[in-house]
């Protein structure tokens, strides 16, 4: 981890548009998902039952539980809805000279 608490991920290049990917960051499951412009970081299991969001499908700003459908906003990691009630953590991200980090500090 840096001074600033990111901590280096993956290179950008190594995202493809729509598609999660998983990662541990600091002993965190990380998922990242390239949308159209930017990549979100979003805890990487389903608060509904312990499942892998990068295991889901992502539309706009979402991605999909597989398990029972919920879709999880991006942005902010609020469910949109049910089963799932309570949201998921998102983390901030940097890309700096093509390289994705992300701060997981404050975790669950
Ligand atoms: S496990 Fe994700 S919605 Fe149920």
């Amino acid at each position: 981890m840096s001074r600033s608490g990111y901590t280096y991920v993956c290179r950008f290049d190594a995202l493809e548009e729509g598609v999660p990917r998983r990662f541990e960051v600091e002993g965190v499951p990380v998922s990242l998902v390239l949308t159209e412009r930017e990549v979100f970081a979003i805890h990487d299991v389903c608060s509904h039952s312990a499942v892998s969001l990068s295991e889901g499908e992502v539309d706009g700003f979402t991605v999909e539980c597989w398990l029972h459908s919920s879709r999880f906003d991006l942005r902010t990691g609020h469910p949109l809805d049910r089963p799932a009630t309570r949201p998921v953590p998102v983390y901030p991200v940097r890309i700096e000279d093509g390289d994705v980090h992300v701060q997981v500090t404050g975790t669950p």
